[in-house]
């Protein structure tokens, strides 16, 4: 089976590129033999991210991910192997039956069944008129209740139960669906009760998780599937199956807070917006969301919780090198709020004016400052020294001491005094803190590397190796796996010693199946360099001998002559042995011995 499945990965392998595959997720542009584009699984501004044709690869040099198309499929659609393997196996004209009756997806297994219970919840909310009328309150119309396909679940304990049962679906699958609860008797009852449904859809139109929410007062507000196998809270942004077009089409995102706040901005026209789920945003979300733009407004409720999550996302967005916003909505509304009262426009300008975080940071401590006292003023500009302080260019730093100016004391007797006064104190703040990060570096610093000749010979060696570069025989001759001294190299070279042996050659996508996670990154990145310097004979042979001699001096502390022996010397046995007579007679004037003496 495992040896099937080997070859029918192969034969896909070969009958796609690579190239074109992840060229429908990444801008690729060729770099040499390679392509290059900017990496879909972490935020970059300058492309590390690379995919070899001839070695049917890819790796970011950037985040350290890596594999071949396959894993790109499941990482990128999060996929299970076996789905990823249905979509390319189609692709390449590759019949599958071999694979039938092999490993099932669970998780296609679990969304069918959640598709079950959405056109269940869409059916009760045909039927009872109380949900419907909740809805169209919230102003939502008909085509957009379709749209997101939105239901109701009855107040019953096993109406969903019983449903299921029906159509022959075991309710411990259901279960994990997370739909029904077991409880102490053995037997199910509906998670979602008495609330409207909102069913949490993936890009690829899968059903994923729901949403209830409660009809009146009741707690909690809203309910959530748990996390499953198919449902993953930190990972999924509601409505991005309906925006992600919108997103790259109109090159910013909308995120929001709650799913009425994505559904009523997507009916208002707004169908780049998408929402976190109840959880604060993760670098999940945010690596999901600039896979389509690198521009982002958050556009949370204007709540104090909600202006601390904007602050807080904000500045995970802008780490991960988005260029971000934080709108700013009137006191006490949500972008529902707005949209359902009819204020389209004034969203819309929201969205438009958005604020940096420097600027809404500012914003928020002149709004919240006593401007009519001088004392208020000096209060409010000692905190904006601090937010000044985090901005990286004194470019930027004086556009905000410039306009920061008018609220100095000094402003009256002429803005240069001002700023100049807000100047010192900025200056001052940039320096302490680049003094407190710096004396950080300074203890924290690595020592300059030793060994790193052994080190860069043996990367060398391995690149020739596992690229089967002429030469990698001779490698493979004159070198075994115990000659490498580094940890990863030592398991990168012993795989692909063995892969050579059985296969006469290197496959890079085997190779890097065979290894661990850290072993198989460090593989990859050596194999995918383009940079690297080519090596000829003569430069390699240098290195075969450098790896070797390495190994010789290894041996000095396993010796009985250790105590004598000097720092990076050879053990004397293996001198007389292999090594050089002038080192031997060397260590024998040094420890007054004679040649042959034991100690
Ligand atoms: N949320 C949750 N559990 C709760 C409360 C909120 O999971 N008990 C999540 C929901 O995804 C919700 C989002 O947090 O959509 C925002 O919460 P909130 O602003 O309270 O909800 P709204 O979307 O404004 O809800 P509504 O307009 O229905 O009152
Ligand atoms: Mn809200």
């Amino acid at each position: 089976m495992a040896d099937s499945r080997e070859a029918l990965k192969e034969e896909v392998r070969g009958r796609i590129n690579i190239v074109d595959v992840i060229s429908e997720y990444v801008a690729l542009k060729r770099a040499g033999k390679s392509h290059k584009g900017l990496c879909p699984f972490h935020s970059e501004k300058t492309p590390s991210f690379t995919v070899s044709e001839d070695f049917q690869s890819w790796h970011c040099f950037g985040c350290g991910e890596h594999g071949d198309v396959f894993s790109f499929l499941m990482k990128i659609e999060n996929l299970t192997f076996v789905e990823a393997m249905e979509r390319l196996a189609k692709r390449a004209g590759v019949e599958l039956q071999r694979f039938e009756g092999g490993e099932f997806s669970r998780k296609d297994q679990l969304a069918k069944i959640n598709a079950l219970a959405a056109a269940y919840f869409c059916e009760m909310l045909k039927r009872v008129s109380v949900a419907g009328d909740y809805l169209r309150d919230r102003g939502l119309a008909d085509e957009t209740i379709q749209q997101f396909r939105l239901g109701y679940a009855a107040p019953a304990w096993d109406g969903l139960s019983r449903h299921l049962t029906e159509r022959r679906i075991n309710l411990s699958d259901a279960a994990q669906a997370g739909l029904v609860i077991k409880n102490d008797r053995g037997g199910y009852y509906d998670r979602f009760r008495h609330r409207i449904i909102f069913p949490i859809l993936d890009i690829q139109a899968r059903i994923i998780g729901f949403g209830g929410r409660a009809l009146g007062d009741e707690q909690p507000k809203y309910l959530n599937s748990p996390e499953t196998p198919l449902f993953s809270k930190t990972r999924s942004l509601y409505a991005l199956n309906f925006a992600r077009k919108a997103i790259s089409e109109i090159g910013h995102a909308i995120v929001v807070e709650g799913y009425t706040d994505a559904i009523a901005a997507h009916q208002a026209g707004f169908v780049n917006c998408v929402a976190t789920l109840g959880t604060a945003l993760t670098l999940d979300h945010i690596g999901v969301i600039s896979r389509y733009a690198s521009k982002v407004v958050l556009a949370y409720d204007s709540d104090s919780a909600g202006m601390a999550a904007a602050l807080k996302g904000a500045a995970m967005f802008e780490e991960a090198e988005s260029d971000v916003r934080i709108a700013r909505l009137p006191s006490g509304d949500d972008p529902d709020s707005m949209l359902h009262s009819g204020r389209v426009s004034e969203f819309g300008s929201a969205i438009q004016n958005a604020l940096p975080i420097t600027d809404y940071k500012l914003r928020m401590l002149i709004e919240g400052a006593d401007l009519s006292s001088a004392a208020g003023k000096a209060a409010m500009l000692k905190q904006a020294v601090r937010v000044l302080a985090d901005v990286h260019t004194a470019v930027e730093r004086e556009k905000y001491i410039n306009f920061l100016a008018k609220y100095h004391p000094n402003f009256e007797s002429g803005t240069t005094g001002a700023e100049g006064h807000i100047r010192r104190d900025v200056d001052a703040a940039v320096r302490q803190k680049s003094g407190a990060t710096g004396r950080r570096a300074a203890t924290g610093g690595a020592a300059p590397r030793l060994g790193s000749a052994v080190e860069k010979a043996e990367r060398a060696v391995l690149r020739v190796l596992i690229r089967g570069e002429d030469g990698a025989g001779m490698i493979v001759q004159s070198l075994s796996a115990e000659d490498f001294t580094g940890e990863l190299s030592r398991a990168a070279s012993s795989a692909a010693f063995e892969m050579f042996q059985r296969k006469q050659g290197i496959y890079l996508p085997d190779l890097l199946e065979a290894l661990d996670e850290k072993t198989g990154g460090f593989v990859s990145e050596i194999a995918m360099l383009e940079t690297a310097a080519p090596v000829n004979e003569t430069v390699l042979q240098d290195y075969i001998s450098l790896i070797k001699n390495q190994r010789l001096r290894k041996a000095r502390t396993s010796s009985v002559f250790a105590p004598y022996m000097t720092e990076g010397a050879i053990d004397p046995e293996t001198l007389r042995r292999e090594g050089s007579a002038k080192e031997y007679e060397e260590f024998l004037r040094k420890s007054g011995r004679k040649p042959g003496e034991q100690a």
